[in-house]
């Protein structure tokens, strides 16, 4: 939720900055701005609307070349996205710009407070009194970190800051409360930004900044303190993907590109984790062992489709480990007070490690004295940094905002700690076990067969672009399932979609149902649970009798629904409890060929951004 990106170095910082910007537009896309230190003083430029905005007046009124600089591309929170409130925020004399990621809870006090001394304040947003306290403070200490510092033990909230000073040449200096920042190590130069992507092309050597701390960036390396000015420990580290990660590679939206990448992502997850004799080694679980025996009770907190992770592998965990499993949005997790101790195990399931509802969720378990375990795409981000322990999950970085292969890897993730905790518990499924642990080690080719059958999918999502509404139903773990593919639907093509749980629509949603509405209907395996396959027949017989057009996702050779389908989807056979891995991917593919088909960005949908740094 907003980018950043500050660069000090040899190259034309204007440069480095905008293709950072590039890079994390997915993080919002409300308004770009930049600021270059050039010819002893400021020079800025910033929009209202998306980069090409900023681009179009960059090449209208270039900047002079300068070597330091910092930009921003914005998810408003406070104040409109117009040009004013975009950011960078600068003071009265125009030598301070700060960019910021998060929100100033006591903004209003600050500002009236400035206001007092005769500053003259110029926007809506909360960023502005930084800008103002910074030059109040560097215009004493002359030393752009310091004045950082004090200005940040003021500021309540959580925050990412990134600041110059015309006054300060090549400096760039952020704090990170909260919100991510991570440093770019380069060779005569450094980098700052919300997401190693900003910077990857030029180096793949990463800080992972603290909680509370501020670092100065200079060409010849960086220096990282705490709040207090006490010096802090930093640990470098390898970004273990490259610059190719982060492009679109031919594919026409990320999204699509995201999409295709599910196979290797689900194997590369798996990978390592299941010995050649079905045993799992999940080493990096740094929880001891007794721990996981004596656990009494799992709680797993999640927001949006990381949630519907959760949901799938709450089925997953009870019934391979007989341990009770709560699933909450992390959003209402600390606010009903939970019951929480020693002996409960919290599950944070997490793409991007830095969305604040979790991150609180989180910290509010450790509060109670739960031992938490991240499941995480984003190495050393905040989640699974203030985590007992963290399963990192390999899909590689997620540009597109609308989340596909990071929810197959969470799943895999999931599963991978269900099977864990049996396996560590010694529970009565031992075989199931082992037989599940062969069907995980062979699914990444089944969700291959899946991608390569997605024609028919394309061409029935293009025929219902011009529909209001579509429902989704499942039962077990086709109800999460169905839950995952209305989101996917709200969010990129804005329309009308509510998943629900097929036995609950004679309790009312089938009111719903009218000539001609489409109904997308997930069904489990015939083999094995058949009696949850003949309930879900039947509820598609309600359904198609009251006038639903029946889109049926089912598994090959399952030719008991091939009657009530009006389209049908295949599946390869997968035991029920693994099969969202397979039937959520045609509901991806249906999603996002229906909001190109709609006109829409499929890799920006409206209001949302990527990474939600604000409760
Ligand atoms: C939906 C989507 C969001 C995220 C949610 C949690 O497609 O991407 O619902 O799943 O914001 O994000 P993470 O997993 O980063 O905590």
């Amino acid at each position: 939720m907003c980018g950043i990106v500050g660069y000090v170095g040899p190259q034309s910082a204007l440069d480095v900055v905008t293709a950072g910007l590039k890079r994390l537009e997915y993080r919002g896309y409300d308004s770009a701005g930049v600021a270059v230190l050039a010819d002893g003083g400021l020079a800025t430029a910033k929009r209202a609307g998306k980069l090409v905005n900023l681009e179009k007046e960059l090449a209208a009124r270039p900047l002079p070349t300068g070597a330091t600089g910092i930009g921003h591309t914005r998810w408003a929170t406070h104040g409109g996205p117009t040009d004013a409130n975009a950011h960078p925020h600068l003071d009265n004399a125009g030598r301070v710009a700060v960019v910021h990621n998060g929100i100033i809870e006591n903004f209003a006090e600050l500002r009236t407070e400035l206001a007092g001394r005769g500053h003259d304040l110029a926007s809506e947003t909360d960023t502005e009194v930084v800008a103002h306290l910074l030059a109040e403070e560097f215009s004493s200490c002359a030393d752009l970190a310091e004045a950082m510092r004090l200005v940040c033990r003021r500021l309540l909230g959580a925050f990412t800051l990134v600041a110059v000073h015309a006054d300060a040449p090549d400096r760039v200096v952020g704090a990170r409360r909260n919100s991510p920042l991570v440093v770019g190590v380069g060779a005569g130069e450094s980098f700052l930004a919300s997401d190693v992507a900003a910077f990857i092309d030029h180096t793949r050597s990463a800080i992972e900044l603290g909680q509370d701390q501020v670092v100065e960036l200079r060409r010849d390396g960086v220096t990282v303190t705490g709040f207090d000015g006490a010096p802090a420990d930093v640990r470098t580290y390898h970004v273990d993907w490259d610059a190719s990660a982060a492009e679109k590679a031919g594919y026409a939206s990320f999204m699509l590109k995201e999409i295709a990448e599910q196979p290797k992502a689900v194997a590369d997850t798996l990978l390592g984790r299941i010995d050649g004799f079905g045993t799992l080694s999940l080493d990096e679980v740094r929880i001891p062992p007794e721990a996981l025996r004596e656990a009494d009770k799992v709680v797993i907190v999640a927001c949006g489709t990381a949630f519907h992770a959760g949901l799938i592998a709450k089925y997953a965990i009870e019934h391979w480990t007989r341990i009770p499993c709560e699933v909450e949005l992390a959003s209402e997790f600390r606010y009903r007070d939970p019951i929480l101790d020693q002996q409960t195990l919290v599950i944070a399931v997490s793409q991007s490690g830095e969305t604040m509802d979790t991150l609180m969720a989180l910290r509010h378990a450790r509060e109670q004295g739960a031992r938490v375990l991240a499941i995480c795409n984003t190495n050393g981000s905040t989640i699974p940094r203030e985590s007992d322990a963290v399963l990192y999950t390999h899909a590689g970085p997620e540009v597109a905002v609308a989340s596909t292969k990071a929810f197959l890897t969470q799943l895999v993730a999931c599963y991978l700690v269900a099977l864990y905790l049996a396996q560590v518990r010694g529970t009565k499924y031992g075989d199931e076990i082992r037989a599940v642990v062969r069907d995980l080690s062979s699914i990444a080719g089944s969700v291959e067969r899946v991608l390569g059958a997605m024609g028919p999918v394309r061409e029935l999502a293009r025929t219902l672009a011009h529909k209001d509404t579509v429902l989704f139903l499942g039962r077990h773990v086709g109800y999460p399932v169905a839950l995952e593919g209305a989101l996917k639907l709200k969010e990129l093509a804005y329309m009308h979609a509510e998943g629900f749980a097929a036995g609950e629509l004679k309790h009312g949603p089938i009111a719903l149902v009218e000539d001609g509405l489409p109904v997308v209907v997930v069904v489990p395996s015939p083999r094995g649970r058949s009696v949850l396959h003949d309930k879900i027949v039947s509820n598609i017989q309600e359904i198609r009798a009251r006038g639903a057009r029946t889109i049926v996702i089912a598994e090959d050779g399952d030719e008991e629904v091939t009657p009530y389908a009006d389209h049908l989807i295949r599946v390869p056979p997968t035991p029920t409890l693994l099969q969202p891995l397979v039937a959520t991917v045609p509901l991806q593919v249906f999603a996002c060929e229906l909001a190109t088909a709609r006109g829409n960005e499929v890799d920006q949908p409206r209001n949302l951004a990527k990474s939600v740094t604000v409760e």
